[in-house]
């Protein structure tokens, strides 16, 4: 055995060692720590620290009850964890490549950065790009915002096949750079207001979807689409928790997929998505919560039948299928009222569609 698979099957050990002593802690109720006022958190936090909120108020009631009922699912399933269960576990070379094409297509050049669409302004200053790409959510990777950008680092998103599928015309397979050659891209400046509480305003780079749907000739049944990001625990750890509802899946009505706003991003601040913020492409619903905005995308389902999405099938109570942005409607552990800019000190009021009812107040009349 080479002594990097010592040093992982040791750290797996102490991982798991971690973890029995956190189930203890978990289970008793011996866990107490500070809660941060008014800022919500979709996820579980294992390690305490003086600013973190304790992991039953924390977590959507139902993952926490899951996640107790899968802690001692995993605790039967001891020795399977051990070869697998690695939070930190580095991937074996040439594992990445679950969404391979046989033949990598060429990658387009000179497309970034795409001439700015000036019909889509901001009230607020663009949030710093450091600040955007170390501050994410993607629990494919981890449920610390600040480590994915770390996490991603071997994350292969060259060649990538995205799927539409379902009630369609043209069901086929294309390679991302084909799409984007097929649609070309422009650059818009949108706000994205997070269910936790905190906001940011960066220039995505992409296509409106509505473009792509017409080229893809959906039927006339289709009344939704369902969008699924990869599924690869070799690369993303996360997948490995065995009690979420993998893979990530979201969806949308075809008149919000439609609507001009709906972009399908493969870029961000004038060069392609980085892996933190799901290159290679990802959905942008600037008037819903961010969790709508679904990353790595490798398929697009037009359907009859409103889909199952990731975060209502683990707490149906606390995140909804249309999760539009509403000062007024606190999530059931938090206020919404109010947002934290991130990268400043700023908390300032929400904005009812996150300030774009002008574009999509219309589709919610009824
Ligand atoms: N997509 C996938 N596949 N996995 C995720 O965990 N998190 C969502 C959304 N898309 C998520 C996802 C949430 S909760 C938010 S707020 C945004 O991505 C964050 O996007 P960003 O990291 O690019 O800022």
């Amino acid at each position: 055995m080479s002594i990097k698979l010592i040093a992982i099957y040791l750290g797996c050990l102490h991982t798991a060692g971690q973890l029995i002593i956190e189930a203890r802690k978990v289970l008793v109720g011996a866990v107490k720590p500070a809660k941060i006022k008014n800022e919500g958190h979709m996820v579980h936090i294992k390690k305490k620290r003086g600013f973190e909120i304790p992991e039953r108020e924390a977590t959507p009631e139902d993952l926490y009850m899951m996640t107790r009922r899968g802690f001692v699912k995993s605790m039967g399933l001891l020795s399977a964890f051990l070869i697998t269960g690695c939070d930190d576990f580095v991937p074996a070379p040439g594992s990445e490549k679950t969404n391979s094409p046989k033949k990598p297509g060429k990658k387009p050049s000179g497309l970034y950065p795409a001439r700015r669409n000036d019909r889509y302004l901001l009230d607020k200053p663009l949030t710093d790009e450091l600040v955007a790409a170390r501050y994410n959510n993607f629990y494919e990777f981890s449920t610390r915002k600040s480590r994915i950008w770390r996490l991603v680092e071997r994350f292969e998103t060259r060649p990538w096949e995205v799927e539409v599928t379902g009630l369609v015309e043209k069901p086929r397979v294309y390679d991302v750079d084909e799409i984007v050659k097929m649609m070309g891209l422009e650059e818009r400046l949108y706000r994205l207001r997070c269910v936790e509480a905190w906001s940011m305003a960066v220039p995505w780079t992409g296509f409106p979807m509505r473009d792509f749907i017409k080229k893809v000739q959906p039927l006339s049944s289709a009344r939704y689409v369902k969008m699924v990001t990869f599924l690869n625990k070799e690369v993303a750890p996360g997948q490995r928790k065995i009690w979420l509802p993998w893979p990530y899946t979201e969806g949308l009505t075809m008149a919000e997929a439609t609507n001009e706003l709906t972009l399908l991003a493969t870029g961000i601040y004038g060069h392609e998505l980085p892996g933190q913020h799901g290159a290679p492409i990802r959905l942008i619903v600037p008037w819903k919560y961010g969790f709508k905005s679904i990353k790595s995308i490798v398929s697009i389902e037009f359907t009859d039948r409103m889909p199952r999405t990731f975060w209502n099938t683990v707490a149906p109570s606390e995140y909804d299928f249309w999760a539009n942005v509403d000062p007024e409607v606190p999530h059931p552990r938090w206020s919404q009222a109010t947002e934290r800019v991130i990268g400043t000190n700023e908390r300032r009021p929400t904005i009812k569609y996150n300030g774009y009812s002008r574009f999509v107040a219309g589709l919610y009349e009824d």
